[in-house]
């Protein structure tokens, strides 16, 4: 890695700011998958280990600069303590003169959770001020948020003005994996897409079409492409203000020969995703007031059926409202496909990781990201703000 880790400088014994990306689905108070938190580990164990006082920093979810009680960082703290086996104690608020006093009163090699970074709209706004605060918890700033590194927020890039800024030992191994499949990834290439951040995947797309041979596309994303094609896609979800680049990413891949799969067939719901009724049908027949929540099993046979021979494949985004069991068929197969697949598998993206989770087959991928839209910035070539922030190896 070109920047600073914290293998290079002195922490003993220091306050650490350590940014993390616990943004991870909470159900009924508990954390519905951990690998984030998992993966942050190895760093908090070796900040530890030196003696450090630990202030950890994350978000949860898009509370736009307002407290949203849901998703306080409480039930990640709790989640924490427990993998762990020590305690984490978490404090109401994340900047200012209580939050000061308790990193003031942490001992050695202890931590403090602080609560949600977007509950200030200054987070999201980079603001240097705010940033200023947030350094004051601390004497080294450590960034351990792959999954948010995308971002030019004041916890990962302003904050970086005020400290010495390094990164953790997850942040240094996602970059290397990712960067190494970049530079060279091996020809032919499948891109599997899904989710419902569909404008920030739809730009994506955009630049991404001609490094890719085949575009499988699923989720909330494939109906903006489906309606964009001229499919009624009734009352699913579909981003209209995004049909035009849905439109113009099929121009483009057709034009550069890339081959587009979209689903034939889908998983759709009327009423309530929890009790409403469900049908499996083919995509141009879905009635009025239903809603596409899966890809059906012809889709996911066509898909694995394009991803054959391919000798690089890159999943992001689940292909179903994969939380509920009746919907997250299409994703689960889409990970048993990958881990029969004879070739590099990346696949970035907490809901994805977690597909890869319950299927079983963590074992049989080559690189599971903790970052969705990180992951797949950086494999578009494009520099990560949060990286950028940090100091240069050399320094
Ligand atoms: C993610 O889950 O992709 C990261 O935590 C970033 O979240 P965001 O898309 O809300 O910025």
């Amino acid at each position: 890695m070109r920047k600073k880790t914290i293998r290079d400088v002195d922490i003993a014994g220091k306050r650490v700011l350590l940014r993390v990306d616990y943004n991870v689905q909470v159900e009924d108070g508990f954390v519905f998958d951990d690998l984030r938190l998992r993966e942050s580990l190895p760093t908090i164990e070796l900040l530890r280990a030196a003696g450090c006082r630990i202030a950890i920093a994350s978000h949860r979810g898009r509370p736009r600069g307002e407290v949203v009680p849901e998703l306080r960082n409480g039930p990640v703290a709790q989640h924490l303590r427990g993998l762990l086996d020590a305690p984490v104690l978490a404090v109401d608020g994340c900047v200012g003169s209580d939050v000061e006093n308790a990193v003031a009163a942490l001992g050695p090699g202890e931590i403090l959770m602080l609560e949600n970074l977007r509950f200030h709209p200054e987070e999201a706004a980079n603001d240097p001020a705010f940033a200023g605060a947030l350094a004051r918890l601390g004497d080294l700033y450590v960034n351990d948020a792959f999954g948010s590194a995308h971002r030019a927020h004041a916890s990962l890039v302003a904050v970086a003005e005020h400290l010495p800024a390094v990164a953790g030992l997850l942040l240094e191994r996602e970059v290397d994996m990712l960067e190494a499949v970049t530079r060279g990834p091996e020809r032919p290439l499948g891109l599997v897409l899904g989710g419902s951040k569909i404008t920030d995947k739809v730009l994506i797309l955009e630049n991404l079409i001609e490094m890719a041979d085949v575009v499988c596309i699923g989720g909330a994303m494939a109906n903006t492409f489906l309606k964009a094609g001229g499919t009624d896609v009734a009352d699913s979800l579909v981003e209209d203000e995004r049909l035009d680049a849905a439109a113009r990413c099929m121009a483009h891949a057709a034009r550069h020969e890339v081959r587009i799969v979209l689903p034939r067939d889908v998983v759709a719901a009327f009423g309530s995703p929890y009790r409403g009724s469900v049908r499996t049908l083919p995509v141009a027949r879905v009635p009025a007031g239903w809603r596409i929540l899966d890809v059906g099993p012809a889709t996911a046979r066509a898909f694995r059926a394009s991803l054959t021979g391919m000798r690089t494949v890159i999943w992001n985004g689940p292909l179903g409202l994969f939380e509920h069991d009746r919907f997250a068929e299409g994703s689960l197969a889409m990970a048993r496909t990958l881990a029969e697949l004879d070739a590099t598998t990346v696949v970035g993206g907490g809901e994805t990781a977690a597909a890869i989770h319950r299927a079983g087959v963590s074992g049989d991928v080559t690189h599971l990201s903790t970052g969705g839209g990180a992951s797949l910035m950086l494999l578009q070539g494009r520099p990560l703000p949060a990286v950028e922030a940090l100091l240069d190896a050399e320094a």
